[in-house]
């Protein structure tokens, strides 16, 4: 499931976005990209968990270039465990964020991180079964959903709505 950003976002740079995204192996590729919080914590998993998910597609792109070695299986399922560990410890954080500020999106957008958990179970089933080429298909997802929901949900929960009495922590 592809979040599409909202607002004022012009197609050019949803494009362009797109196209980062596409090429980029590293943090420092996708950091113009990624909107800042400004909550220290928050701002850190985003950083890390993104570099997890492209750390991830080199792998799909090595497995769908035929490239199954033992290495790539093994380094493929350590990430996914990564990916799905840190994304609770993540999720946690932000909604302990969401109920000291009593935020008003806090039911939507636990929705969304339910999904997105269930997202990449899915794939990392398929993954484990051996389903290669369906977990090829979905080079992009996670890193899309990922980053659409950085610059979306988060922002509109955490920037937009900012509040004085909120929590910023652990
Ligand atoms: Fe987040
Ligand atoms: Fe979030």
């Amino acid at each position: 499931m592809l979040l599409t950003q909202q607002g004022t976002t012009s197609r050019r740079e949803l494009a362009w976005t797109r196209w980062v995204l596409q090429s980029a192996r590293t943090w420092e590729d996708v950091v113009g990209i990624v909107r800042k919080i400004g909550i220290h914590a928050v701002d850190e998993d985003h950083r890390k968990f993104t570099q997890f998910a492209l750390d991830l597609n080199l792998i799909i792109q090595a497995l769908s270039n035929r490239d199954t070695s033992f290495d790539n299986l093994h380094r493929g399922d350590e990430i996914f465990r990564q990916l799905l560990d840190y994304a609770h410890i993540h999720f946690q954080r932000e909604e302990r964020i969401m109920r000291s500020m009593k935020s008003p999106m806090l039911h939507r957008h636990l929705e969304q991180h339910g999904a997105f958990m269930g997202m990449i179970e899915e794939h990392y089933e398929n993954f484990k079964l051996g389903r290669l080429q369906m977990v090829s298909g979905l080079k992009l997802s996670i890193l899309d959903w990922w980053v659409n929901h950085i610059n979306v949900v988060d922002y509109k929960t955490f920037v937009l709505g900012k509040t004085k009495n909120m929590k910023l922590g652990e």
